[in-house]
């Protein structure tokens, strides 16, 4: 169960941002905005890296609901995040067909290595990682993928994950 941790800092949209929120609800018949809560909760996500309280309470604000209906959307599904989170957010199938291709111990492996919990950010600030649900990519197994663009890593090895953290450390380093 996910659970509000943190309310975090208060939050003023860019101008930017507000744009594409304006595009989204655009595609909506008038007085039907909050067919927009979803895509623009996930616009939230990759401004600021997760969905804090105030952050729901502007995006209310914005269309025109209150904050309890944008709570419940946003701690129903479980791709927004209710706390900080690292750069970049390791997510590991643990479904069944790919914990029997040996997800449990890739996900024992990302705990050692980056020496954090699920759910916990090191403290670089790069990395945090947790186990979700199928990500259809069943024969692939193990599998994880790193949003926000939801890039696929299959047939996980120990080495692969440690090439791909090594890999992501230099890209935020670059
Ligand atoms: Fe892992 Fe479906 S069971 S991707």
């Amino acid at each position: 169960m996910l659970k509000v941790e943190d309310t975090g800092a208060p939050v003023e949209f860019s101008p930017v941002l507000i744009s594409k929120f304006d595009e989204i609800v655009g595609r909506y018949p008038q007085g039907k905005q909050k067919s927009a809560l979803l895509p623009i909760l996930h616009l939230v996500q990759a401004e600021y890296g997760w969905v804090s309280v105030p952050a729901m309470d502007k995006v209310a604000e914005y269309l025109d609901l209150q904050p309890i209906e944008v709570y419940e959307v946003a701690t129903f599904y479980t791709m927004y995040f209710m706390r900080p989170q690292g750069k970049f957010v390791l997510e590991v199938c643990r479904t069944g067909p790919c914990c029997l291709v040996g997800a449990e111990k890739i996900m024992d492996h990302i705990e050692q290595k980056l020496g954090v919990k699920e759910g916990e950010v090191t403290p670089d600030g790069l990395f945090s990682w947790r186990g979700v649900e199928c990500l259809a990519a069943c024969g692939f197994g193990p599998v994880l993928q790193i949003g926000p663009e939801y890039t696929f890593y299959e047939n996980l090895t120990n080495d692969s994950v440690d090439q791909l953290i090594e890999d992501l450390r230099k890209k935020a380093n670059n």
